[in-house]
């Protein structure tokens, strides 16, 4: 019963596309079950470089079933545009499932995420603009439209109706933009039904009974933990589980068949859109992060704000995801430094706090206690086992993990596939 789910520990952008698609060549399933096409993964294959948004990494692997699942938001346009320009590269798409009961991200979805981020002002979240909040927002009001409800005409029109009712009161009244016409919004919906068809699966049924057969599953989170909508810097958060809790609804199988959780953990710490983030830096050490690490969205082309690593944040990752591996991204990154900051614990109010405060005002005065650990100056990249890192990244590797809490079972020395060291196996 090999189920395995892979998620951001910090707030996303962790490297997840190279650590999925590194074990891509050997589970059956790689499932999403959350999000929506605000993820962004890129995925290095030889000289070849993919940026998916919505598509699960395992689309690349051959051998492997990717599965979109029911926690998911799916956007058809970007879906079907994803999938033709894989197709024009060769990459053979025709496996892929999708829940019929995904939730779908509809164009007054995205207006809504638009206009509602321009009427919040200097409060606004810096979403996506993708239409992730508003479609997750109609699921929980139930005015949602599901991927099955593409099939029974009648039945998407009254759902249609139903969600468009309000919105368009608010839209007009509130503010100020024209009303979206119920039959648009349908007929253009109705026009990606027969080109989403061959897709749409039972993938509870089908996740389920490929466990029972003791397939390896892996399920994707897209974002992090610190972007969950429980668990993390509310209001500044997506608006879905990444947490591994969220595998369990959002894929439909249970918790007691999870065998391993990996967090995938970048050496430093990036954060898209607003929000706290107290190891941030603004001078030159932040723009040199930036500009060695790449560090620009994949999905949205936003510069990452950047800082240090922070130990707190790894380990409430540890906690709240009852993580069982990290997998340390992009160590390369920090090649060049002679010192490396390393935030240990915060300190609020004149008092050192060693774990993240529950309490959103306390996480907003939140300021870094920094260790310095020694850095190095070889190039990494050609490293293939942990003692061919130089000796004081291989120190910073282990001071990570006994602030982080759970063994580091993996290394990212570089971008491509094989710039990976595997310390233990995760199969
Ligand atoms: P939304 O998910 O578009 O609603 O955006 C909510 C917050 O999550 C914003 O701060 C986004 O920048 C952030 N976010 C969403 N997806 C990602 C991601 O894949 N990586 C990093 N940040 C993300």
């Amino acid at each position: 019963m090999p189920a395995l789910v892979l998620l951001g520990a910090q707030w996303g952008d962790e490297g997840k596309g190279k650590a999925t698609d590194l074990l891509g060549g050997s589970v059956d399933y790689v499932v999403r079950y959350q999000g929506g096409n605000n993820a962004g993964h890129t995925v290095v294959v030889g000289d070849q470089k993919y940026a998916l948004h919505l598509l699960p990494s395992g689309i690349l692997s051959p051998g492997c079933t990717p599965v979109i699942g029911n926690g998911v938001v799916v956007d058809p346009s970007v879906l079907l545009s994803e999938l033709s320009g894989l197709n024009e590269r060769g990459v053979d798409t025709s496996k892929l499932l999708i829940s019929g009961n995904a939730h779908i991200i509809t164009p007054y979805n995205v207006t809504v995420d638009k206009v509602t981020e321009r009427f919040l002002g200097k409060r606004k979240i810096g979403t996506t603009g993708r239409g992730i909040g508003p479609t997750y927002s109609d699921k929980i009001n139930r005015v949602g439209i599901r991927v099955q409800d593409l099939y029974d005409e009648s039945i998407l029109t009254q759902k249609v109706e139903a969600a468009l009712d309000i919105k368009n009161q608010v839209l007009t009244k509130l503010y100020n933009r024209r009303a979206i016409a119920v039959g648009q919004v349908v007929e253009e919906l109705l026009g990606y039904a027969a080109q989403i068809e061959q897709y749409v699966a039972d993938t509870v049924l089908v996740l389920n009974q490929a466990l029972d057969e003791d397939k390896v599953v892996l399920f994707e989170g897209g974002q992090g933990t610190l972007l969950d909508i429980d668990h993390g810097t509310y209001p500044f958060v997506t608006s879905s589980n990444p947490t591994a809790g969220g595998a369990c609804t959002g894929a439909g199988v249970g918790p007691t068949k999870i065998s391993r959780v990996i967090g995938i953990l970048k050496a430093y710490t990036t954060r898209v859109g607003a929000g706290p983030f107290p190891t941030e830096l603004f001078d030159e050490d932040g723009e040199a992060l930036r500009r060695i690490g790449g560090e620009r969205g994949v999905t949205t082309g936003r510069d990452r704000r950047c800082g240090w690593f922070d130990a707190v944040i790894a380990r409430y990752a540890t906690r709240v995801n009852g993580l069982t591996d990290f997998f340390l991204t992009k160590l390369d990154v920090l090649t060049g430094w002679e010192q490396i900051p390393v935030c240990v614990a915060y300190e609020i109010d004149g008092k050192r706090v060693e774990e993240l405060p529950y309490s959103q005002s306390d996480f907003h005065h939140a300021k870094p206690v920094y260790e310095n650990l020694p850095g190095w100056s070889e190039d990494i990249t050609k490293a293939k086992s942990f003692s061919d890192l130089p000796k004081n990244a291989q120190s910073y590797v282990k001071a990570l993990e006994e602030m982080s809490g759970a063994p580091i079972s993996a290394i990212g020395v570089g971008p491509g596939r094989d710039e990976t060291i595997e310390i233990n196996s995760f199969i």
